[in-house]
């Protein structure tokens, strides 16, 4: 697969002393975009991260069988250099809606525009391949933060991996 890549901007904060001593505060740094080839040890490192972030705080794990169905999914990483901030992938359902999948931010950088950069490459993505509609389980404490990227919650509450989720779909105008 062509790795798309597109740079976005991550807020992180620092401080600086300039030359005439004033001290002032730097918000924003870059980040890479990319679609990740599956097996690839960028794939790896999301295999990881979501084992961090999604798995291990439910006292689950991603198993190998698992793993081996997503060879035909898009997988999608954000990246400062070498390093993953954050994951996600895409999942066909149908010829008019693809689902998102595995979202997940580095625990200690989450609020900071990773997710909503992810969002929005994602999203794009599904566009270019001409999907009309985005859905996904959103798991219940992340809802805010799907309807701040303009997801409706349509269904539901109901439980996966031993919490409680909802479907939230978008229209891809
Ligand atoms: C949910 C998650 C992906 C969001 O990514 P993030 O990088 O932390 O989010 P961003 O910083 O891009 O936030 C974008 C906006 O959503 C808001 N937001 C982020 N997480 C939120 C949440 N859980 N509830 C409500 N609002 C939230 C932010 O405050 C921000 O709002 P603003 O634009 O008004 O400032 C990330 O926090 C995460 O990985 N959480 C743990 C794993 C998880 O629950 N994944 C979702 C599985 S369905």
């Amino acid at each position: 697969m062509i790795n798309i890549i597109q740079w976005s901007t991550k807020i992180i904060e620092r401080w600086f002393v300039s030359a005439e001593n004033r001290i002032f505060k730097i918000h924003l740094f870059y980040m890479a975009l990319k679609i990740v080839d599956h097996g690839s040890p960028e794939y790896q490192k999301m295999v990881r991260l979501r084992e961090d972030v999604l798995r291990r705080p439910l006292g689950l794990t991603l198993e190998e069988d698992e793993l081996d169905t997503e060879r035909p999914h898009v997988h999608i990483g954000a990246f400062e250099e070498d390093i993953l901030l954050g994951c996600c992938m895409l999942v066909r359902e149908n010829d008019e809606t693809v689902r998102l999948r595995q979202m997940s931010v580095m625990d200690n950088i989450q609020g900071k525009g990773v997710g909503r950069a992810l969002m929005n490459f994602a999203e794009n993505i599904a566009r270019d391949q001409g999907y009309k509609q985005l859905i996904m389980h959103a798991r219940k404490h992340a809802i805010g933060f799907y309807e701040k990227m303009g997801y409706q919650v349509t269904s539901t509450e109901f439980t996966e991996v031993s919490i409680p989720h909802v479907v939230m779909e978008k229209p891809l105008n």
